[in-house]
């Protein structure tokens, strides 16, 4: 619709931008069961929040008969509102006009936007819904997007960034939301690829749609780019008020205090048996995590990737937290590539914006073979344990089972600055696991046994009794108390209020170097 803005007046104005691309593509818009930008945006701030900027810019494109077409907002929603009453910067690109392709005053809006969450410290969320580079403008869209990123790259660490992809997402319009800190999807509505599926056909011959390419359960489960998946976009939306709700404003502060009816001393007498006697079986760890934080307050994030490990925001006795949890019923719990990656942009994550860790240690050690080594598990393992040594909010560590070798070392273990380790009565805390290490050190003598098996057995036992168990390391004081499992959800709390004032800091640095 084009704007007449000599004769205009601020309603007829206003009116038209809401019109944005027009009926007709509003329309096809919600055939599509998509909402619009201001709908969404609708959504995910509380009501009557919201604060348009730059409602009456246009774009500045003359060619391609471009000047014979101009909607007012140009195709972004941009602004501030509140969420549960706090502060949040917004964009929301509007599918309607132009495909929400990104020119240049498009990329203005977002950058203006930016900047004041950046010098505001609040946080940015995105909802992304794009062709991508607009391209009747040329390199002047591709200057537009670096602006983005490079804005993405300062406020990393600075404010929380989250993406809502409820669209396309496509070529290196993807590095946005990719540099941000939480990717949001609505399950066979989003999709976001470098290169879509024609030229996927044309280089390696692949026939695949958008939804296999690059759709909300790819990048969930297999790519590791999303971080939730929503059922539709409502849900998402939701649930990035939810997501804040566990979240400062930015570096410079706490997050919310959130006072819970949860009794701050309950005792779990089934926590006394969850860990299986036989300890090469299988239990959820996610059972535990739920019945020792603040009842209902667990949000599960890459729930569907690198499954070996759970990560997500809870709260204890009011207070947030970041949950790291090996996970035995999944690939016995061991470490691999995606698991340490995902672990550790998390701890990084909770470091940056002072949320104190919780992390669950059930772990037999680094997952073998070649796919592993030659991946890259010696870079990606060192990631975890890079993120986990820097980070200097409240870390505190419950052993509930197996904590072996190398993986020992990483997850949040003393030597590392964690501030409190406590152990369950089950934790076996050793190089390596009774079998393994029996037939290491004992390699010649089971060779020339009369009956290997039984001799094993009888060298297995021993060693157990040795070394599987939390006590060596508790006489070393690498653990700090072994405690009844039951106990466990008071003895958090007090250990996290216990820490509330700490202060660590690293030495000064430009940046470290952390093995990428
Ligand atoms: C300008 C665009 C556009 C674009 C879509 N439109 N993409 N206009 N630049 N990049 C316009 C269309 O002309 C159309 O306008 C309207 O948006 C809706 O598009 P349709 O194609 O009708 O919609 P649909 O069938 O739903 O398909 C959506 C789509 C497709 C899959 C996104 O439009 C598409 O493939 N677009 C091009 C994607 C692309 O290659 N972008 C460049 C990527 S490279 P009308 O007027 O008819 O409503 C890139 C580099 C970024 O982004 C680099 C950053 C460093």
């Amino acid at each position: 619709m084009n704007h007449n803005s000599d004769h205009g007046n601020l309603e007829e104005l206003r009116s038209q931008a809401r019109q944005a691309g027009g009926a007709d593509r509003i329309d096809a818009q919600h055939q599509r069961g998509r909402l619009t930008a201001r709908e969404r945006l609708e959504l995910l701030l509380d009501k009557g929040s919201f604060r348009e900027t730059d409602m009456f810019v246009t774009h500045r494109t003359q060619d391609f008969g471009l000047d014979e077409r101009k909607y007012l907002s140009d195709s972004v929603v941009t602004g501030w509102g509140t969420i549960e009453g706090r502060l949040t910067y917004v964009f929301s690109q509007d599918f309607t006009v132009f495909g929400g392709s990104l020119g240049e005053v498009h990329s203005e809006k977002i950058v203006k936007i930016m900047d004041m969450a950046i010098k505001n410290g609040a946080p940015l969320i995105g909802i992304n819904d794009s062709g991508g580079a607009r391209i009747q403008e040329g390199v002047v869209s591709l200057g537009g997007y670096a602006d983005i990123f490079l804005r993405n790259t300062l406020a990393s660490g600075v404010i929380p960034q989250i993406s809502a992809i409820l669209g396309p997402s496509a070529g290196g319009a993807v590095y946005s939301p990719a540099l941000t800190d939480f990717v949001f999807m609505a399950r066979k509505s989003s999709y976001m690829f470098v290169t879509g599926p024609d030229v996927v056909r044309s280089v390696t011959h692949e026939e695949v749609d958008f939804e296999e390419l690059g759709g909300a359960d790819v990048h969930a489960g297999i790519s590791g780019v999303c971080h939730y998946v929503a059922a539709s976009e409502a849900d998402c939306l939701y649930m990035i008020r939810v997501l804040l709700s566990y979240l400062p404003q930015n570096n410079m502060e706490d997050p919310p205090f959130v006072p819970s009816a949860d009794d701050r001393l309950r005792t779990e007498a089934a926590l006394d048996t969850i860990v299986p006697d036989d300890s090469s079986k299988p239990y959820d760890i996610r059972d535990v995590v739920r019945l020792v934080i603040d009842g209902g307050t667990f949000l599960e994030m890459h729930e569907a990737f690198a499954q070996n490990i759970v990560v997500g925001f809870a709260r204890m006795g009011g207070h947030s937290i970041g949950v790291v949890a090996n996970q035995p019923a999944v690939l016995a719990g061991v470490l691999d590539i995606n698991a340490s990656v995902k672990a550790a942009r998390f701890v990084r994550f909770c470091d940056a914006f002072n949320i104190p860790l919780v992390t669950f240690v059930d772990v037999p050690g680094f997952l073998p073979g070649t796919s592993q080594e030659h991946g890259g598990i010696i870079r990606s393992g060192a990631k975890l344990l890079y993120a986990y040594c820097e980070a200097t909010v409240p870390k505190l560590t419950v052993v509930t089972r197996k904590a072996y070798g190398g993986a020992y070392c990483v997850m949040s273990s003393k030597h590392i600055r964690g501030d409190l380790n406590l152990a369950w009565p089950t934790a076996e805390i050793a190089v390596m696991g009774p079998e393994g290490a029996v037939s290491i050190i004992f390699r010649k003598e089971l060779a020339e046994a009369e009956d290997p098996d039984k001799r094993k057995a009888e060298l297995v036992a021993e060693y157990r009794t040795k070394f599987a168990h939390p006590y060596v390391s508790a006489s070393r004081g690498y653990i700090d108390d072994v405690i009844e499992p039951r106990f466990t959800r008071p003895h958090l709390i007090n250990a996290l209020e216990m820490l509330s004032n700490k202060r660590d800091s690293n030495p000064a640095k430009k940046h470290g170097n952390i093995p990428l």
